[in-house]
């Protein structure tokens, strides 16, 4: 018998139920639906609208319902649609008819809302601190590293050489942008749509404050049609979401780049690759391929939510029943990405002497040339000049600056003294970029505590969430 069965005169078309039905995905939802109900039942019975008899009797059902729903003994069925009616069906076997007045004063529009924001909210935590722990395995990798000098790469061409910490740094500074917006978001998802009912409000006297107080928001929706229309919250994530998985995958592009054996900059942990069924000689980085590769569907999700939504009229269109999978998917995905990511970080190895080499190799200090010859007074565009021409005598040679003899150097410009091995060898050319947020050793290091104080008030935050989880023990 379907909960709103009265003004129909006949079942619904099998493949309707199917088709319609929410529950499997939907289910995840189920903590949070109880838990919004255990603060709507205590309302209710505080604003004197049912009995507190009877709101204890609900109270308790619904934690039966919990532990039921937990430990698998509850049968949750399509015909009941979606998580909030079977959840109400369940209460009524477990209590009988007083189950039936959990639902006053509530519409499934405004308590689906309700259950998405809850969900979200403690995922939006999850991922702040997983992030976090991604930029302590990154600074742990920098500070090991503040003197491993590499080729630094503009259009994946050797342009100046760089620190590996500064490198390291450089994706902490892009996670945690990725952080200030989710915390930044939290705000707007931690608003109470509860009381919204339909679309209209409801005539019964509640007290929307105190739910919210009770669930731990930070306030109320101020217009109920908004509130059971608004999945902003939902592209919001998934937004950010992308922004994540675009980080990640940039880092693993690099990872599996720099652990070929062209490059063999870093050797990841054999923990963290898998072999081929042919080749035996093969180590292959599948998972940062993969972290990789699942950008796509977060990517996806965006989109796909993005356009659900386009067409919609106020307020609530059952087409907002696919904000969930997309949302659940992005979660779990990034989640699995994250827990992975961390550990594949700290237990990398970082071949030091190739990096060494590589920057003893190539072009990396001309534009400290160029410079050098700048502070001897030659304009920068005839500096550029004179180099280009030295580069190019070193290719036809088969030479680098670094072991081109002097009176090679003096025949290109007089200017140049003896010094200027010491000018461009790679570990000046780190230090001659003095500049706040530069390769010099002192600007590194700066940018380390700077990094710590900003992961230090990112972990904070994540502890100073406090989980709903009890409510449902007490
Ligand atoms: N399963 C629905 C969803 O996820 C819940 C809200 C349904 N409301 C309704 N009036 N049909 O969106």
């Amino acid at each position: 018998m379907k909960l709103w069965g009265g003004r129909f005169t006949k079942p619904t078309n099998e493949l309707v139920d199917e088709y319609t039905a929410s529950i499997s995905f939907d289910q995840k939802l189920a903590k949070f639906d109880i838990l919004g109900s255990l603060a709507h039942v205590e309302m209710l019975a505080k604003c004197k609208i049912i009995s507190s008899n009877d709101a204890e009797v609900i109270i308790q059902g619904l934690k039966n319902v919990a532990q039921k729903i937990n430990n698998g003994e509850a049968t949750l069925s399509v015909e009941q649609e979606d998580i909030h009616m079977n959840v109400e069906k369940l209460l009524m076997e477990e209590i009988g008819p007083t189950g039936g007045k959990l639902h006053t004063g509530r519409s499934r529009n405004d308590q689906v809302a309700l259950d998405m924001r809850l969900y979200l909210r403690e995922s939006i935590v999850h991922i702040v601190d997983l992030l976090s722990k991604v930029q302590k395995a990154l600074m742990a990798q920098a500070k090991q590293n503040i003197d491993t000098i590499l080729p630094g790469y503009t259009h994946l061409q050797r342009a100046q050489p760089v620190r590996f910490a500064h490198h390291m740094l450089a994706y902490v500074f892009m996670f945690q942008r990725d952080v200030e917006r989710l915390v930044d978001s939290y705000k707007r998802v931690n608003q109470s749509p509860l009381g919204a009912g339909a679309l209209a409000g409801t005539t019964f006297p509640i007290d929307r404050e105190y739910v919210a107080q009770k669930l731990h928001f930070d306030g109320v929706s101020f217009n109920s049609l908004d509130a059971v229309s608004d999945r902003d919250f939902v592209v919001e994530f998934l937004s950010n979401a992308s922004l994540i998985s675009m980080h990640l995958s940039r880092l693993c592009e690099e990872l599996i780049q720099w652990s070929s054996t062209e490059f063999h900059f870093i050797e990841l942990d054999d923990a963290f690759c898998t072999g081929s069924s042919m080749m035996p000689q093969k180590k292959n980085p599948d998972v940062a391929e993969l972290i990789r590769g699942k950008t796509g569907r977060i990517y996806g999700h965006l989109i796909g939510m993005l356009t659900t939504l386009k067409g919609l009229p106020l307020a609530y269109n059952k087409d907002m029943q696919e904000d969930k999978e997309g949302m659940f998917d992005s979660v779990e995905t990034l989640e699995g990405a994250l827990a992975l990511f961390a550990p594949m970080i700290e237990t990398m190895t970082v071949n030091k002497d190739t990096m060494h080499k590589a920057v003893q190799h190539d072009f990396s200090n001309a534009t400290d040339l160029a410079d050098y010859l700048v502070s001897k007074n030659i304009p920068f565009r005839e500096a550029h000049a004179i180099v280009g021409q030295i580069v190019l005598h070193c290719i036809q040679t088969n030479n680098y600056l670094l072991n081109l003899p002097f009176d090679t150097f003096q025949q290109f410009s007089h200017v140049i003294k003896e010094d200027i091995y010491d000018v461009l060898a790679p570990a000046s050319v780190v230090d001659a970029r003095n500049v706040f947020g530069g390769t010099a050793k002192e600007r590194v290091m700066e940018q380390l505590q700077i990094a710590e104080e900003l992961i230090d008030s990112n972990m904070k935050w994540v502890t100073n969430y406090e989980p709903l989880k009890d409510m449902l023990l007490t």
